[in-house]
């Protein structure tokens, strides 16, 4: 396959006339680059809850972008019936998907656009709303850019690094957070070697990690998430790097489930485990991570989705969460667009 640069791949964006939101439809890859333009708060909200579009960050700009376009729509004589309205739709949309917190900010900060201009006229509201879509859009690009080079101060070219899930450009608006730095590093001939953890049951590793690195010429081996044990114990493993849906302020993180069982092997290997994320998905409300609620999903994802036929026996229960949360004892450091966090995360997570 001939190499190609990531940022060619339009996660999310806006259309034109700025009337719908463009996704990369991430349930068509790696076979097909399907771009669907969504419209409607129904469509916004099944593309979010399917993983039409997903990462934390990207959900946090999609909803963002969307709720700016459902604010276009709102035919409101004033202030309070604009208000009325904006408001369901945000519950609505920040209802799709519990656990990344990137969401709920996202649709906080337009919330509070929308407040603190409530002298405004409606145009004038939707104009601002646009704004503040587009900052959140450009400041998730600008610190995925400062993640990739904090992180990469830790890397040395040559290392082997692993990867759960995906934390690639197509989980963000630019290149990535877990991901950042293997692109940095690309560009600057580190040549890492990366093993991508297949990440049952939905396959973000196979499906998408392993696809935007090997179009962007990056090494990439795919692994099955059991298989990251032999990897390490051959010496092929030299830093774990992961992204993060939502970060309590103790350090305990919550990411894809498998995450923690990834991070208990790197410190029964003694490699270091780098978490990476934005500092909008730092929840200050949160303190540890048992406060953090755990996405539960379908049983069929985990008998059904991928086989021909259904491979566990019919009525069997099944228990399929989205997400776990790694203790923050696990965790080397945790990596943001402002620096490197060391323990104990209680001090140095205070931005
Ligand atoms: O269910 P998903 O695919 O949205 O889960 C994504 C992850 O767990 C990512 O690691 C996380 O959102 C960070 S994306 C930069």
């Amino acid at each position: 396959m001939s190499e190609k640069n990531i940022t060619d791949l339009k996660t999310i964006r806006l259309s034109e006339d700025t009337n719908s939101v463009v996704i990369l439809d991430q349930t068509r890859l790696p076979g097909k680059e399907v771009y669907l333009s969504l419209s409607s708060a129904e469509d916004l909200w099944e593309a979010i809850y399917k993983l039409k579009v997903r990462g934390a960050p990207a959900i946090g700009v999609a909803a963002a972008y969307g709720i700016y376009v459902c604010s276009k729509q709102i035919k409101a004589a004033g202030f309070d019936d604009f208000y009325k309205e904006f408001k369901r739709v945000k519950d609505y949309l920040a209802s799709s998907r519990p656990t990344a917190v990137n969401l709920v900010a996202a649709l906080n900060r337009m919330e509070k656009v929308v407040l603190d201009n409530c002298r405004e006229d409606v145009q004038a509201l939707v104009r601002l709303l646009h704004k503040e879509s587009q900052a959140i859009r450009e400041e998730d690009a600008a610190a995925c850019r400062r993640i990739g080079e904090n992180c990469l101060s830790l890397l040395k070219p040559g290392m082997g690094l692993l990867t759960h899930c995906n934390a690639g450009h197509l989980a963000v608006s630019e290149y990535g957070t877990a991901l950042a730095p293997i692109y940095l590093g690309q560009e600057r001939g580190y040549d890492f070697k990366v093993f991508a953890d297949e990440t049952r049951p939905l396959l973000q590793g196979a499906r998408l990690t392993a696809y935007e690195l090997q179009r962007s010429g990056v090494h990439v081996t795919l692994i099955c998430d059991n298989m990251a044990s032999a990897v390490m114990q051959k010496g092929w493993v030299q830093a774990v790097v992961v992204g993060c849906d939502r970060i309590a302020m103790n350090g305990d993180v919550a990411n894809k489930i498998g995450t923690s069982g990834v991070a208990i092997l790197a410190r029964h290997y003694g490699i270091p485990f780098y978490v990476l994320g934005p500092i909008s998905t730092i929840d200050k409300q949160c303190p540890d991570g048992q406060s953090i609620v755990i996405e539960e999903r379908a049983p069929e994802e985990v008998s059904e989705m991928w086989y021909s036929h259904r491979m566990a026996p019919r009525d069997v229960r099944i228990f399929n969460p989205a997400f776990d949360v790694t203790p923050h004892d696990l965790i080397s450091a945790i990596i943001t667009e402002k620096g490197i966090a060391y323990p104990p995360f209680t001090d140095s997570l205070n931005y």
